[in-house]
């Protein structure tokens, strides 16, 4: 496999590689067969300005405390999912649910549009790289609006983050995209974020000071176009979470995702 070393100065040049096609070597470990020798990786930039903690260094009171209703954190080893993400590789996910229908969403902030089709079109057809010209608005990728009756065997196998706060439930949203993809600035209530496979890209403001966006572009397009121009004090909280780690978004704080690689992702929403 071609596999191109790049020294990489600042975050925007990550962005060129996309564009110029670099087929990135596969990442190491089990990649579930989701990344396809004729995938396109992102580059990870490397920064990363939010706290990232191991569990045994974070109770759950000092979580409370120090993070939930302040600022969002990355906990590594919250979780141990193995065995569900064993379920989640390709194959798996294939054959026991590539019948069923799933919904697609287009990705941009309000996300008008949603179509339902087999999974298994869905990873054949439409489960391919963002296109940098292509609006958020026609772009349509599965996350959430799961059927938890369909999937529930799935679901049952996931274990959720157990730092939970005080008076919430959780509520899982599922979902699986290719590189590039993501879903532009949004806000709502706090949640966990976990991806399975592949690498998420998260970028955060607070409730008070929202971002400079367009509903309807994508996050690639923010990427390339808007974050380059930030002057300093309006730049993002941002790092990039890898299986094995759980990133907290505190309540109706703006988040922007973008999928590194194809990722199979599940947010628990605590509502
Ligand atoms: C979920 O799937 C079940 C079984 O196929 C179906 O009866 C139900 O209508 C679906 N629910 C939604 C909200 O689509
Ligand atoms: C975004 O796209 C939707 C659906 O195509 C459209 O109805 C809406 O007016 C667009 N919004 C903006 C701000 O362009």
């Amino acid at each position: 496999m071609e596999y191109k070393t790049c020294v990489l100065t600042t975050w925007r040049q990550f962005v060129l590689i996309y564009f110029i096609g670099v087929k990135a070597a596969e990442p190491s470990g089990d990649g579930g067969g989701w990344s396809l020798d004729s995938d396109y990786r992102l580059q990870d930039e490397g920064l990363c300005n939010i706290d990232v903690l191991d569990r045994s260094s974070l109770s759950h009171q000092q979580f409370i405390e120090r993070y939930a209703y302040s600022r969002p954190v990355i906990l590594r080893g919250l979780t141990d999912n193995t065995r569900f993400r064993s379920l989640c590789s390709r194959s798996s996910l294939l054959e026991e649910y590539g019948e069923l229908r799933v919904r697609l969403s287009t990705a941009n902030t309000y996300s008008y549009r949603k179509v339902d089709v087999p999974l298994q079109e869905y990873v054949d057809v439409l489960l391919r790289p963002q296109s940098a010209d292509v609006l958020g608005s026609e772009t349509l990728y599965f996350f959430g609006d799961n059927n938890f009756t369909e999937w529930q065997r799935l679901f049952d196998q996931y274990k959720s983050p157990p730092y939970v706060l005080p008076r919430t439930s959780g509520a899982y949203s599922f979902g699986i995209a290719g590189p590039g993809t993501g879903v532009p600035f949004h806000w709502h209530g706090p949640g966990f974020s976990e991806v399975i496979y592949g690498r998420k890209r998260w970028f955060l403001y607070p409730p008070d000071k929202g971002p400079h966006f367009h509903p309807n572009r994508t996050t690639l397009s923010w990427v390339t176009e808007i974050y380059p121009q930030l002057p300093e004090e309006e730049a993002p909280l941002e790092c990039t979470i890898s299986p094995g780690e759980v990133l907290y978004f505190p309540d109706r704080w703006w988040h922007a995702t973008l999928n590194l690689d194809t990722s199979v992702f599940i947010s628990t929403f605590l509502g």
